[in-house]
């Protein structure tokens, strides 16, 4: 008879937790050696993660009928931060609506308009990077990716209360990056003291400062570019708009699922390109002659392919029998889509460890081999808006700067609550160009 569930390592639980925790790629890796493309795993307080890895089945899972995979009761933990309406905690016919919402606001056309809003955030940014000496760039994205958050998604203006939410929220998503901290259990506070305590204040005045702009902003309806713009003219099935409560969910909803992530990947950006003179050298040269964008946008996909900062897309909760790949999974299991595998598959992309985005010029990236933004009804609503931010961004810097490594050996991973960034923070060294025309290089 056939076991419930695929084989998978034999360890502990306590033991695979600790693999999956700390050194996550060589352990999937060891896993596929062994098991091939699925396998299970048992990690503590979770259900079995079944890890899938082939894109028929990554199929299967993607256009799975909403009611038999629950990809939102994974994020529960997050709970606390983005409130109990997110889309990221939905599954069902009550995600299907807030994500509807919602949708109208990521358009890529849509999100083309904010084009120049990132762009002047990044100049001001990138002017007061420090020059001429080994930068970690990783804080400096993140600081990046906030304010262009703040800007273009909460439509902010420079002032007191920009000030006191980028204050408030760094704090805030700090603790969400610190798991421990958002376990249910440790959530207590003695007399208003502890790590729990101080979370629940900070909270309080984020909640205080988007209600307010809320608040502000509802007369004007729709006016502006800006996310909450769409969002406070999006309507529900039955007329009416977006309460107060939803409204602030979703907007710490974005925050939270696009603020790391595209720092993050920015920073491989930056890591995987000092280390690679050639691609480093004709992504330059497109840039400098500022006819298309057909490299970068193919050096961006790479990025994404190699170095993808979620490993797996939501874990799925299957919530009745469903088949896939030969197996019928049983409901308590948990389906995961397996980002890092899929993308390091040699039958795939040949050569996968190799960063060459002329393999995205050869041939686009396909739905289920190329799956940073995960896939299917839960495909992240922010892949344009991410996707165009990090193009400014690198062009901005390549403009501006030529960059070199701060040091030779390519950077490990470093786990970062659900992300993974280069361990050293993308130790990079800037050095401003003298004239744009001026060939630039590894300096
Ligand atoms: C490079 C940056 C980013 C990466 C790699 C990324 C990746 C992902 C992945 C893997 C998922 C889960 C998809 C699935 O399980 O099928 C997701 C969901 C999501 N992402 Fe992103 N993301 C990025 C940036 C952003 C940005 C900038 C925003 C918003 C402005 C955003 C908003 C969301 C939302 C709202 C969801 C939940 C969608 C749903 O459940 O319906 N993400 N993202």
């Amino acid at each position: 008879m056939q076991p419930a569930l695929p084989p998978g390592p034999r360890v502990p639980a306590a033991i695979q937790s600790v693999a999956w925790w700390a050194r996550p790629v060589p352990f999937l890796e060891r896993c596929r050696a062994s098991f091939g493309n699925r396998f299970t795993l048992r990690l503590v307080a979770t259900p079995p993660f079944v890890m899938l890895a082939d894109p028929d089945e990554l199929k299967q899972v993607f256009t799975a009928p909403p009611d038999i995979l629950h990809p939102g009761e994974g994020g529960r933990i997050l709970e606390p931060v983005v409130g109990a309406n997110s889309v990221l905690l939905l599954d069902g016919a009550a995600h299907m609506e807030q994500r509807k919402l919602m949708l109208g606001a990521f358009h890529r056309e849509r999100m083309e308009g904010l084009a120049d809003l990132v762009a002047s955030v990044t100049e001001q940014e990138v002017a007061a990077w420090p020059r001429e000496q080994p930068l970690e760039l990783h804080p400096r994205l993140q600081a990046l990716t906030l304010e262009v958050m703040l800007r273009a998604v909460l439509g902010l203006e420079a002032g007191e209360r920009l000030e006191l939410l980028r204050d408030r929220l760094t704090r805030i998503l700090e603790f969400g990056s610190r798991p421990t901290v958002m376990i249910p259990a440790l959530q207590v506070s003695v007399a208003g003291r502890g790590p729990w305590a101080a979370f629940e204040r900070l909270r309080a005045d984020a909640d205080r400062l988007l209600f307010e702009l809320i608040d502000e902003r509802r007369p004007k309806g729709g006016e502006g570019d800006d996310v909450l713009a769409m969002l406070l003219a999006a309507r529900h099935e039955d007329g009416s708009e977006m309460s107060k409560q939803e409204l602030r969910d979703e907007l710490m909803t974005l925050l939270v699922a696009g603020h790391e992530t595209t720092a993050s990947e920015l920073a491989w950006a930056f890591e995987r390109l000092v280390r690679e003179p050639r691609v480093l050298g004709v992504l330059c040269d497109e840039v400098d002659r500022d006819d298309g964008e057909e490299y970068l946008t193919a050096t961006v996909q790479e990025t994404l392919r190699r170095r993808p900062v979620l490993l797996n897309a939501q874990p799925r909760f299957v919530k009745e029998p469903f088949e896939v790949g030969g197996w019928t999974f049983p409901s308590g299991a948990c389906l995961v889509p397996n980002v890092h595998l899929v993308h390091h598959d040699a039958s795939i992309y040949p050569d996968p460890y190799a960063f060459r985005p002329e393999r995205f010029l050869e041939q686009p990236p396909g739905t289920y081999t190329w799956i940073p933004f995960g896939g299917g009804r839960r495909r992240c609503l922010g892949a344009s808006f991410a996707t165009l931010e990090m193009k400014i961004v690198l062009r901005e810097v390549l403009f501006r700067a030529r960059i070199a490594p701060a040091s030779g050996a390519l950077e490990r991973t470093r786990r970062r609550s659900i992300t993974v960034s280069p361990r050293l923070g993308a130790r990079t060294i800037l050095k401003d160009r003298t004239g744009a025309r001026e060939p630039v290089g590894v300096g």
